[in-house]
């Protein structure tokens, strides 16, 4: 007899999120996987994912698709418009055969974009206009401030995204308000400075975002999740501390938010509090300019030596959690069956898990049939630089999963 013990946790056990059963509470996080060369939807990111959900993960989630041209970080990014809804469809098909659900990530850029000037019309927008340091690369240094008219076109271009998203196979949609993209800027303060009524309090620089919620839900959420990543805290001075983590919680339960993944940090101003740890000093040097300048910046954050350490923002999701009865997915640092545990025993509902399912897409089935208790990811971040190289992210640990696209990989997921 084996003695391997099948897991009887309740991390194994269905969640209901909207209109959507999922398999187990393991939902793989966004991990934006690069595989998307001109915007094509590659085969190389449909086997990615395809991977996680054979690996036992209840759900996957694409990152990111962008809600418009406009709204990409970089060119070869996913833009969910009528013209991927095949290659996605390709995509979500391989997901499904395993079982698992799949998820898109909707976001827009707004300032924080690396595009060339010439890539299209718009001026970067944002809560506020001026100055735009993200742009210096570019040529993009102006950002327009969103007057009422801009908020109406980006909120139907997050609902024409869901919808595509609906066309295309996925299970739910999650809309990114955190890590400082557009829903973020005006969420947070070290962004939104207006003193009109999207400026000012919480509940001010929360109004639109929770209009994009409230649209999305109307359009999808009968028959999609519709779910929010959001960072509980910023981890930069100025920036939202967990009494604003605590308070947009309950604006998103109470606009009727799905489920809420509770994330953390801004990406430039403080990739730690995202990661736990900074990015890695010597790591794989992206072929772009722009991207290895905006890399190079990272790493000086706030705790440049900060150590990684599992469940590394269980404290502010603790008390997000005593705050509200919405489903929440914990994420940030889990790797071991102890860390499943106790991510349960606090009471959330769901578990993202980025790095540890880059290493090992099969962790869930292995932590199920007992065959391992830990994963031997390190956390040491190498994926995180490979991301924007021709291969896409992947692990490069040992022991690490070797199969992901090895090379650039441009064929359509939806090609015979
Ligand atoms: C390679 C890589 C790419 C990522 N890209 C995204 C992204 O596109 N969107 C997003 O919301 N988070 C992104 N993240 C952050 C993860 O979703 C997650 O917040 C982070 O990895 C912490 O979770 P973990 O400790 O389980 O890895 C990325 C993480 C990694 C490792």
């Amino acid at each position: 007899m084996s003695s391997m013990t099948k897991s009887a946790s309740k991390a194994f056990t269905p969640l209901t999120i909207g209109p959507l059963t999922l398999r187990n509470r393991f939902i793989k996080a966004a991990t934006n996987e690069g595989m998307c060369k001109g915007g094509v939807i590659s085969k190389g990111l449909a086997a990615f994912h395809e991977r996680v959900a054979e690996g036992g993960a209840a759900m996957t989630t694409v990152a990111y698709c962008a809600t418009s041209k406009d709204g990409q970080t970089f060119v070869d990014q996913a833009h969910l418009s009528a013209d991927t809804i095949m290659d996605f469809k390709a995509l979500t098909d391989r997901v499904h055969k395993h079982g698992a659900a799949a998820q898109a990530q909707i976001t827009h850029a707004g300032a924080f974009t690396f595009l060339p000037k010439d890539f299209s019309s718009m001026k970067p927008i944002s809560a506020n206009g001026g100055f735009n340091k993200f742009g210096v690369m570019t040529g993009r240094y102006l950002k327009k401030q969103m007057n009422r008219a801009d908020m109406n076109a980006i909120a139907d271009e997050f609902v024409r995204a869901a919808l595509n998203s609906k066309e295309a196979g996925f299970d739910a949609v999650e809309i990114h308000m955190g890590h400082g993209y557009l829903l973020a800027q005006f969420i947070t303060p070290f962004y939104n400075s207006r003193k009109d009524e999207y400026g000012g309090t919480i509940q001010n620089r929360m109004k639109f975002p929770a209009e994009v919620l409230s649209k999305v839900l109307d359009a999808v959420g009968k028959d999609m999740a519709v779910t929010v990543k959001y960072s509980q805290t910023d981890g930069k001075d100025g920036g939202n501390t967990i009494t604003e983590g605590i308070e947009i919680a309950k604006i998103l339960q109470s606009t009727g938010a799905h489920m809420a993944q509770l994330s953390n940090g801004l990406n430039v101003e403080s990739i730690d509090t995202m990661f736990g740890n900074p990015l890695p000093k010597s790591s794989v040097k992206p072929k772009s300019l722009i991207i290895r300048v905006g890399m190079m910046l990272q790493p000086k954050s706030k705790e440049p030596d900060r150590e990684f350490k599992q469940l590394y923002s269980m404290a502010p999701a603790q008390q997000i959690r005593a705050a509200v009865n919405m489903p929440l997915c914990y994420l940030g640092g889990a790797q071991t069956m102890d860390n499943v545990n106790k991510v349960m025993d606090e009471g959330f509902d769901a578990l993202g898990l980025g790095r540890a399912l880059i290493f090992d897409p099969n962790l869930v089935n292995a932590l199920q049939s007992g065959s391992i208790r830990n994963s031997g990811c390190t956390a040491c971040n190498q994926c995180v630089t490979l991301m924007y190289t021709p291969g896409g992210t992947a692990c490069v640990e040992e022991g690490g999963h070797k199969g992901h696209a090895p090379k650039l990989n441009t064929t359509p997921a939806s090609a015979a």
